[in-house]
């Protein structure tokens, strides 16, 4: 995801030191290009490039850059390949005006044909390049920045932050809409980023902009308007106190409550992307004509091809065999021809087990392809296409926010071969917030009873039955209960016995299977057990479930990804409560490169 940061000293200065320092410290946001633009006089130095940041610095002698302004940007591709054209920043039409954004513009490709009608020199398909050209139509009108920025506002679609300059000035000028970005004030220096902890080394004094704000960046102070009106805005600066590592949980107590928060964020990111992406539409032609489809992972990304699986069959008619990445090699291996096709889903990218199925699936001759987090991974490197996960760093060892995207990338896939509609898929993103703002109360509820035990079932069927598997690793990982997962049809064959006075039995009620929970349900509560429904609003739930946590309305696919938040949240929340830290699990290690 991409990142911006800018800054604006006293005296003409080396400014390519701080800015690759301050890129540096945007890295773990993922990225694939570089940029590092510095202003002094009627000059703009731009430097960029797709690459590491160590790489293109060293290449390009960012560090040796200087300037008395000046502006980092690194770029996850979303609209253009990663190339040192549609790297950021962006100059406008005649090189006098300078600009980066994070974030998407989601009518760049209108707006381009505009401003190339306009007579405007558009150099790239990139839609930070759109924000810089946005401002210059209204610059070229005469307004001034903070006019010709409201301007633009009204002109660009989307959810972005950008920052731009112009020469002869000693001044930077930044929106926020939807994107991360806060202001640092220091001494004889002003600055500015997608994130608090790469303002931080540089001065702790902040002030976090909201959205609608434009901030004036001068050497020594910073100006805020409102874009709806153009009104000044008072805001005293705050002193952050914090250590870093509180800092960069973003007021979370824990990564993993963070990270659980960021969901519907970085699957707003995951979709942005995936409507742009070539890959896609590789992928979707070889699964149609594949023999077989395998869908491989491990523990929580396995989960998720189970999810996936289901997707395939039921909304694209698409049979897709879910396995995990050892039992792949073992089972089906010499089943194998040119004419299957496997998937293979890895957070990480380094997951040894998955990356010897993969090894082992190329020499069969099958087609690999893969959904990944880490650009650059050695998975990556292995498939033929990949998709990334788009989700950041994810700190917390228990894996939560590149669950969810991998389901959205499996659901992406199978609408799209579905013939479903595809735009109906933007609902998610506020779905997920809503799950969140609604079940936390619930689960908190809850948390106490449950927690006096340390045998547990979590039950699924169906679309919801990998949440299940997932909220039950989850429940174990973090928590050191013993909870098992499993079909809730499978109940009554076996662990049925188990039940006493007062244990929980979690089921997931999909939508479209309460009937049948329902009779799951009555079999657990009728021997004194204690069912708790997790489940849209329904009245079957309500009179046969011990309690219920509600889910909003949405479909059966839609409610089985959101069915995992008060599951990850219940982890969470009992973890804590147990004294222990869910984001280090005793034991595990986040990427496991071991047999
Ligand atoms: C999930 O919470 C776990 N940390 C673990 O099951 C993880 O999903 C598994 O080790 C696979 O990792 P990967 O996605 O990086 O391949």
């Amino acid at each position: 995801m991409c990142g911006i940061f800018g800054i604006v000293t006293k005296k003409e200065q080396n400014l390519g030191s701080i800015l690759v320092e301050a890129a540096k410290r945007l890295t773990y946001r993922g990225y694939d290009s570089v940029g590092v633009a510095t202003l002094s006089g009627s000059t703009i130095d731009l430097r960029k490039d797709a690459g590491r940041v160590e790489d293109v610095a060293a290449k390009y002698k960012l560090t040796e850059m200087n300037g008395t302004r000046g502006i980092t940007q690194l770029r996850w591709a979303t609209f253009g390949e990663p190339s040192q054209v549609n790297s950021q920043p962006h100059l406008d039409s005649d090189g006098d005006m300078v600009g980066a954004h994070n974030g998407n513009v989601v009518n760049n490709v209108e707006l381009r044909k505009q401003f190339m009608a306009e007579g405007l020199l558009v150099r790239s398909q990139n839609d930070g390049e759109s924000c810089v050209h946005a401002v210059e139509r209204y610059i070229n009108q005469g307004q001034d920045f903070i006019q010709a920025i409201r301007n633009a506002y009204n002109d660009l679609q989307g959810d972005y932050a950008f920052v731009i300059g112009k020469i002869n000035d000693d001044k930077l000028f930044a929106i926020k809409k939807g994107s991360g970005l806060v202001v640092g004030i220091g001494e004889d220096f002003t600055c500015l980023s997608s994130d608090l902890p790469s303002i931080l080394p540089l001065t702790r004094k902040i002030i976090r902009l909201e959205d609608g704000e434009i901030v004036t960046l001068k050497a020594d102070g910073v100006e805020l308007h409102s874009v709806i009106d153009g009104s000044i805005i008072i805001r005293e600066a705050e002193t952050i106190t914090e250590e870093m590592n509180a800092v960069q949980k973003g007021g979370f107590a824990h990564f993993m409550l963070k990270e659980i928060h960021e969901q519907p964020d970085v699957a707003r990111e995951l979709l942005h992307v995936l409507q742009k992406s070539e890959a896609v539409k590789v992928i979707l032609d070889k699964i149609k004509n594949a023999r077989q489809v395998y869908l491989i992972g491990c523990g929580t990304s396995y989960h998720a091809c189970q999810a996936g699986s289901v997707y395939f069959a039921q909304l694209a008619n698409r049979s897709a065999v879910p396995v995990v990445a050892t039992q792949f090699i073992e089972q089906f291996l010499p089943t194998l021809n040119n004419q299957d096709v496997g998937i293979f889903v890895s957070q990480s990218g380094e997951t040894k087990d998955v990356l010897n199925a993969i090894n082992a699936s190329k020499e069969s001759g099958m087609t690999c392809f893969g959904l990944s987090n880490v650009i650059g991974s050695t998975l990556t490197r292995a498939v033929a296409e990949w998709l990334p996960l788009c989700c950041g760093y994810e700190i917390s060892v228990p894996a939560t926010k590149t669950f969810t995207n991998q389901i959205i990338a499996f659901l992406y896939l199978a609408y799209q071969l579905g013939g479903k509609d595809m735009n109906s898929l933007d609902d998610l993103p506020g779905l997920m917030e809503t799950t969140i703002r609604t079940t936390m109360l619930q689960v908190e509820a809850l948390t106490p009873d449950i927690n006096k035990w340390d045998d547990l079932y979590c039950l699924g069927y169906g679309a919801t039955y990998s949440i299940a598997l997932e909220g039950a690793l989850k429940l174990k990982e973090i928590t050191y209960a013993h909870c098992e997962g499993m079909l809730s049809t499978e109940f009554k064959h076996g662990p049925l016995s188990a039940v006493i006075k007062g244990l929980p039995i979690l089921f997931v009620a999909g939508p479209n299977n309460v009937p049948l929970i329902v009779s799951g349900l009555n079999e657990v509560t009728c021997r004194g057990g204690r069912a708790i429904a997790i489940g849209e609003e329904d009245e079957q739930l309500k009179t046969n479930a011990s309690d219920v946590i509600t889910l909003p309305k949405s479909n059966p696919w839609f409610s089985s990804l959101l069915s995992v938040i008060p599951l990850q949240l219940l982890s969470y929340q009992m973890a804590v409560a147990r004294g222990f830290d869910p984001d280090f699990p005793r034991n595990l290690s986040k990427t496991l490169t071991v047999d």
